[in-house]
């Protein structure tokens, strides 16, 4: 039998709307990996109620991620997406994990006191503290080899190394132990209004953030009112963070080396360069654009990739759940008529 391809797993909240920053710096990424890995993506609803939100915009913004994620490549039939409160086991196998799990390790985790700055311990979510117990057993459920996380959640995959060895360890062998994923190429999309910021959905500025499903005309007016420096050549150089991201964002979207565009540039100014970023950005989110409106009007296209997604990724789990169960010291769970 041909040897199982290594399993990648990598989920992200439901946040509605995404912009070229999630697409470039972790979506595109995730698509070039179908093919030599089993890909699971899942969409955590369940991490999303640790701050305050409106369900109805939970249930929405679920299935908006869901299809814009098809429409940026992840192909449902090269891989899982999932919606996590769909898969029986995340919360519970987060339950045992948790009892393994030191409070002063989840107290430290950085996220953790980013989010609680400031705020009374009365008003905090239990949620909060736990996030990263979850995020484990996201993990470690599907007995993840290789995770792609971005550099804020590093200190997440540690813990849950942490915890996969303290489970092993404490009961027999059961976890692989997972590896953060690195990819090659793909970097941070810094925001048009403040390129010392990545750019981010909760950006103040909305001018400064180019979303996935902005028509063609908001695209090029958000990229033509771009900051750019002083001076007035086209270089990627660190005094000029303007002009090195809308080259970063150009030879991301065109697949061109920026030294290359930096070339095709030399003596233009800044107004012929942003029309020309313009115009790639443009020609490269309008087919997701197509795609995913057309999406949104397939409900049944869209519910099948859910079930199929669900149902295989609740194979696996089940698989790890019950051996969890089983090591813990639980008895076995009775068949019960459904
Ligand atoms: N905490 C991650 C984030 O906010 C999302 C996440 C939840 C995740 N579970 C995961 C990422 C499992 C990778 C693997 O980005």
């Amino acid at each position: 039998m041909a040897k199982e391809k290594p399993v990648i797993l990598t989920c992200a909240q439901p946040t509605g709307q995404l912009h070229l920053g999630n697409y470039l710096g972790a979506i595109k990424n995730w698509a070039a990996l179908l093919d030599d890995y089993q890909c699971y993506f899942g969409i955590v609803d369940l991490h999303a109620i640790t701050t305050p939100y409106v369900p109805a915009e939970l249930r929405k913004n679920t299935l908006t991620c869901l299809a814009q994620y098809i429409a940026c490549g992840l192909d449902p039939a090269k891989c899982r997406i999932f919606v996590q409160s769909h898969v029986i086991g995340h919360t519970e196998l987060a339950w045992v994990l948790g009892c393994l799990t030191p409070m002063g390790q989840l107290q430290r985790m950085t996220q953790f006191k980013d989010k609680a700055r400031g705020k009374e311990s009365g008003s905090i979510g239990a949620g909060l503290l736990y996030y990263p117990v979850l995020m484990a057993a996201d993990i470690l459920l599907y007995n993840a080899d290789l995770v792609p996380v971005g550099d804020d959640q590093k200190q997440h995959l540690e813990l849950t190394r942490d915890i996969a060895a303290k489970f092993n360890n404490t009961y027999s062998p059961t976890f692989k132990v997972p590896e953060p994923y690195k990819h090659g190429s793909g970097g941070r999309v810094m925001s048009l209004q403040d390129p010392t910021k990545k750019m981010s959905k909760s950006d103040a500025n909305e001018s400064g953030v180019l979303f996935l499903l902005d028509p063609p005309n908001i695209l090029r007016k958000k990229i033509m009112s771009a900051v750019t420096d002083t001076g007035k050549e086209i270089v990627a150089r660190e005094d000029k963070p303007g002009i090195s991201n809308l080259l970063d964002i150009m030879s991301a979207v065109t697949d061109r080396s920026a030294g290359d565009l930096e070339k095709e540039f030399v003596g233009q100014g800044y107004a012929t360069f942003k029309t020309a970023v313009a115009d790639a950005v443009i020609a490269h989110l309008e087919p997701i654009r197509e795609k995913c409106n057309a999406l949104m009007e397939d409900k049944e296209t869209l519910n099948k990739v859910l079930q199929e997604g669900a149902s295989d990724a609740q194979r696996r789990a089940n698989r790890t759940l019950s051996k969890v169960y089983r090591k813990a010291g639980f008895m076995e769970r009775p068949t019960l008529e459904r």
